[in-house]
Order: C-alpha cells, then sequence, then structure tokens
C-alpha cells in the first residue's frame, strides 16, 4: 500500500519522501551507496566536521551571503511588500553550488576517497566542485553535456583553469541529464576510489537529504537576517527549481512553519505546450537517476528532453522532496517561460543592480504572479515580506543577454 505523503517524510524513513525518493541503484553500487549514508550521518552527527565545513564556508567562501532589500523591484513590480533578495550570487565562485561541494569534498575526503566525479548543467556546480577540489588538493573530473559545453564556455574555461578534466557527453540530448547517466557510469566503474558529488537534491539516497542539508544554511541565515530587520519570519520564499537545490536549501527550515508560503519556479521554456523543462506542470513519476520522483517521460518511461534557455534548469526531472512538497500541496510550483526570464533579469539588473544568473532569473520572472497568489500586488502587502533566491550571477550568461537582448533594438 501507497503511504501518503504527509504521514511520511525522511524523518521517520531515511531517503523517503511520501512515495517518493528511495534508493535505485546498480547492485556494484549499492554497497558503496550504503557506506556513503553510514559515512554522512556520523560526519553530520560529529561537531568537528560541521566546524570544518562552516570553517571553510565563513573563511573561504564568504559566507554568510548578504539579504538585499530591493524598494525599486519592489516598487516596480507594484507591490507594498518588502522584497529582499538572499544573494547565493556573491558566494565564491558565484552560487550556491558551493555549500554543497564543500561539504561533500571534506565528506569525500574523510572517507578516504581519492578522486572526485561531477555532473554539470550550468558549469556552476562543476566549477564549484573543481575549485573545492583545487583547494584540496584532490583530482577533479566533470561530466557536462555537449550543448552546455558549447554555451557555458567561460565555466569550462574556469574548470580548466583549476585543474579540472571536463568530458563533453556527446549522447542523448547533450544536456545535464545525459551528463549524470555518465557520470554513474563512471561511479559504477570507480567504486571504491571515487566519490561522486551529485550537484542537487536528487538521486539515491543519501543524496537528496544530504545536500538539502548542506544547503540549509540558506534558509538558516534568512531567518536570523530577516529577523534582524524586521523583527519577524519572512510571508513568502521563491527560488528557482532545476533539481531543487538552492530552493530546498531556502525552503527547508520553513518547511514546518505553515504560515510561511514556499513557490518554486521551473523553467517552461518556449511554453508548456512546447519544449520545455516543466517537470511539475508536465512531468508523471518514474524512477530515474537513482530514484523515485516526478519526470518529463513519453508512454513507455524513457526520458524526454528537455528545454530552458538556462543550463541550469534544462533537466527533465526534479528532487523526490520537491515531488512530495508538490503533492501534498505545502509548495506551490509555478513555470515561466525564456522569454519572461529574460526580460526579468534585465529589470533586475536595471532596477537593483544586479545581473542574476538566467537560472535565478526564472524566480524574478515569477514574482508577479506570487505576489498576485498572495495578495501583495496593486500596492497591497504592507508589512509583509517576500525573500527571493539570487542563486547565481549573471557573468556566465553574458553569451546568451547579448544576443538575446543586447542585440535586440527593442531592448530600452
Ligand atoms: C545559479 C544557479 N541557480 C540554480 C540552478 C539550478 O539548480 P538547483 O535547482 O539544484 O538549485 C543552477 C544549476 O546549475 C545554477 O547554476
Amino acid at each position: 500500500m501507497l503511504r501518503t505523503p504527509v504521514d511520511h517524510r525522511d524523518d521517520d524513513a531515511p531517503g523517503s519522501f511520501g512515495r517518493f525518493g528511495g534508493r535505485y541503484v546498480a547492485e556494484t553500487l549499492m554497497p558503496v551507496v550504503l557506506e556513503l549514508e553510514a559515512g554522512w550521518n556520523a560526519a553530520w552527527a560529529d561537531p568537528d566536521f560541521r566546524s570544518d565545513v562552516a570553517r571553510m564556508l565563513a573563511c573561504w567562501a564568504g559566507r554568510p551571503s548578504a539579504l538585499s532589500p530591493a524598494p525599486r523591484l519592489a516598487q516596480a513590480l507594484g507591490t507594498a511588500a518588502r522584497v529582499w533578495l538572499k544573494r547565493e550570487d556573491l558566494n565564491h565562485t558565484g552560487s550556491h553550488k558551493i555549500n554543497n561541494c564543500v561539504g561533500q569534498v571534506l565528506l569525500a575526503q574523510r572517507l578516504g576517497k581519492r578522486r572526485i566525479i561531477a555532473e554539470t548543467g550550468a558549469g556552476q556546480h562543476g566549477v564549484a566542485t573543481a575549485t573545492v577540489c583545487a583547494k584540496l588538493g584532490l583530482p577533479c573530473v566533470v561530466y557536462m553535456g555537449a550543448v552546455d559545453v558549447a554555451r557555458q564556455q567561460l565555466n569550462v574555461l574556469r574548470m580548466q583553469m583549476l585543474g579540472a578534466t571536463v568530458v563533453p557527453v556527446e549522447a542523448g540530448s547533450a544536456t545535464l541529464k545525459d551528463a549524470i547517466n555518465e557520470a554513474l557510469r563512471d561511479w559504477v566503474a570507480h567504486p571504491h576510489d571515487t566519490h561522486y558529488v551529485i550537484g542537487s537534491v536528487m538521486g539515491p539516497h543519501p543524496y537528496p537529504t544530504m545536500v538539502r542539508e548542506l544547503q540549509r544554511i540558506i534558509g538558516a541565515e534568512v531567518r536570523h537576517q530577516l529577523h534582524a530587520e524586521v523583527g519577524k519570519a519572512p510571508d513568502a520564499l521563491v527560488a528557482c527549481v532545476g533539481g531543487g537545490s538552492n530552493a530546498m536549501g531556502l525552503f527547508a527550515e520553513f518547511v514546518a512553519d505553515a504560515t510561511v508560503a514556499l513557490f518554486g519556479v521551473e523553467a517552461a521554456g518556449c511554453g508548456l505546450h512546447d519544449r520545455h523543462a516543466a517537470t511539475m506542470a508536465r512531468g508523471s513519476e518514474g524512477v530515474y537517476h537513482g530514484m523515485r520522483s516526478r519526470v518529463l517521460q513519453d508512454d513507455d518511461g524513457q526520458l524526454l528532453e528537455a528545454h530552458s534557455i538556462s543550463a541550469g534548469l534544462d533537466y527533465p526531472g526534479v528532487g523526490p522532496e520537491h515531488a512530495w512538497l508538490h503533492e501534498c500541496g505545502r509548495a506551490r510550483y509555478l513555470a515561466v517561460d525564456d522569454a519572461a526570464a529574460l526580460a526579468a533579469a534585465l529589470q533586475l539588473a536595471r532596477s537593483e543592480g544586479i545581473l542574476p544568473a538566467l537560472e535565478s532569473a526564472h524566480a524574478f520572472a515569477a514574482l508577479p504572479e506570487v505576489l498576485a497568489t498572495l495578495g501583495f500586488d496593486r500596492g497591497r502587502g504592507e508589512g509583509r515580506d517576500v525573500v527571493v533566491n539570487l542563486s547565481g550571477r549573471g557573468d556566465k550568461d553574458m553569451p546568451t543577454f547579448a544576443a538575446q537582448l543586447l542585440a535586440r533594438p527593442e531592448t530600452p
């Protein structure tokens, strides 16, 4: 019998979010994944390990990240609510991905793994992994779809400069899902000396839980910072969702607090009736990449190609905890298309002086709908607080911005 999502979270059954999550891996990997789970549980319960992670995040990666008020953006959106930006773009390497990489590579060291592999879409997770490996002196191989290699050249060069080997993956749609397949193949071939740093809250248990815990610092800081500013908790949190790690990192602290509305924003690409990456809006339940979650698939259960202008959201799946939050209605998931994301990036640049990553721009593009849903639009929302996760900076997307926005005469 299937359990209902609400009565069953990973707190009481490790790795299970309702009926989502789990551990679906090849036989050769099972002992390695079990070893990882035991190693992670022991490390996370060890105050010395946690203080090593916290210290590296503070002294090297630049935490805590700022919480910036965005009054000109709020004015442009016509809301009386205060809009706040959680500035993960200010972290070392330019996104939230570093939080997870610091924790996982320190864990790999503790477990005696001498080789690190990773997959990457936008390149931010690959850069973050390569950066931590350089700092700790570990060899690093990053699998990246050939399409993403072409559209995220700057990040490929950064990884190479940091000493990582970038392996372009030509199979399938040559994007993130294919890079994950290739990384899993590498891991199966080298189970004993290699740690696979998965870049989001996805994959077999313990990854969704482990990555969420390593990203939880985002929401924990928000709680603290907002309290210091206005003496209260936020009313709503908004984050883009690829695999879902920046969103889970922001949400985790507040899931149990029903007064805080949670909004995840996925990529509608060219539109929900065209090519997109809207797993919540258009996906269905399936087992892939080591987990049970929602996924874009055909009638035979084959993964469909996703599309988004942002490489980091161009993934046909989503982490299992999001599938659960969606199903039990605790979080709402919206979808915005490529054009809306581009326009939102321009609006943020010109209202707040910040160039966001294209991934993060999706969260901003959803703000009009979020504000309307909350009743904070049309000059309403006085005394209310909406926090948007600015998951990364836009430098890597300059070629896309240049081609799609700056080259167009209609761009003001
Ligand atoms: C800046 C940025 N934001 C968001 C994402 C999406 O990943 P996630 O949903 O795991 O936060 C990526 C992925 O590469 C990214 O680079």
